[in-house]
């Protein structure tokens, strides 16, 4: 198979991983940075041009895309499996993912148990909003942050308004969440592909923290999920449209709340911490859709 990886970095431990695993395939694989695709929209000359080349052969892509490249890394997805290209990850998927807000809609929709949250598009009921969400304190987010960045836990009322208002003036979409105290600062990491859970951690925050992000210094151990764990896993990815999917949940004794479904999730934690060859797993489900 002709596999292109989307990536910004070919040295990013993710890409290099499906590099890898493609190669042991014996499949011949090249990174490409979607920010340096040009896209030709023409019914009779649907194409992408890379860096003057005109990409042609192309049997699947593995979308790697980061948060700051969203937009024209969706364009690039939608542009090749319009050309009749297989993709991990749809456009559609990749969109609804990297809004919080969309995605918890999407997952209490399908009824899936979720932290109560509340948006307020109006400055003024945020005290109102403050109060309904549950007791202190609060967690507020911003609806497109990302590795624990813009998730902030306030104790207080009056420090939550102050926090609220600085986001509002710097027009910056935020949602205020009940804080979950019985995670103890820890989530669970399920690794979902092609509707199997094929890895799992729970990520500890370092005291003093309480978001369990890798990025934000918590530590990881391989975890094994309960049945309803894994299913309220394979649920979630299903229902985000994601054959691949890092899905966060926090553990509580009423059963796993979903926090969020990760479009792109890095792969350098879950494989050290598992000693699973997820690469591996992801090249084979290309495999099994491309032939
Ligand atoms: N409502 C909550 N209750 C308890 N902990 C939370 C809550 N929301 C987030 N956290 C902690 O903060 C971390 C980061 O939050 P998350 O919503 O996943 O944002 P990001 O996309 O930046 O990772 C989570 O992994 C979790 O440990
Ligand atoms: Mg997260």
């Amino acid at each position: 198979m002709n596999i292109v990886i989307l990536s910004r970095n070919a040295g990013l431990y993710s890409t290099r991983s499906l590099v890898n695993a493609a190669y042991r395939r014996n499949h011949d694989v090249r990174v490409i940075d979607h920010m340096r695709c040009d896209l030709v929209i023409d019914k009779n000359d649907h194409c992408v041009y890379y860096q003057g080349e005109k990409l042609v052969g192309i049997d699947a892509i593995i979308p790697r895309i980061g948060t700051t490249a969203t937009s024209h890394g969706s364009a690039v997805i939608r542009h090749f499996v319009n050309m009749g290209v297989y993709s991990t990850l749809q456009s559609s998927a990749l969109l609804l993912a990297r809004d919080k807000l969309s995605c918890l809609q999407a997952l209490t929709a399908a009824g899936m148990d979720v932290p109560r949250s509340i948006i307020s598009k109006d400055y003024y009921a945020m005290s109102e909003m403050i109060e309904r969400v549950g007791e202190l304190p609060i967690v507020i987010k911003m609806i497109k942050g990302t590795h624990g960045l813009g998730v902030i836990l306030s104790e207080s009322k009056k420090n939550a308004e102050s926090i609220l208002e600085a986001f509002h003036k710097s027009k910056e979409k935020v949602m205020i969440q009940e804080f979950i105290h019985e995670a103890k600062g820890a989530d669970v990491r399920a690794f979902v592909v092609e509707d199997k859970v094929v890895g799992a951690m729970k990520r500890q925050a370092r005291p003093g923290e309480f978001r369990s992000n890798l990025h934000r210094g918590a530590s990881s151990t391989i975890i094994n999920l309960t049945e309803e764990e894994k299913f309220v896993a394979r649920k979630a990815a299903r229902v985000m449209g994601l054959e691949i999917a890092g899905v966060d949940m926090l553990q509580t004794s009423k059963g796993p709340l979903v926090l969020e479904v990760n479009a792109s999730p890095g792969l350098e934690g879950i494989e050290t911490t598992t000693k699973v060859d997820i690469a591996g797993k992801i090249i084979d489900m290309v495999q099994r859709n491309v032939s």
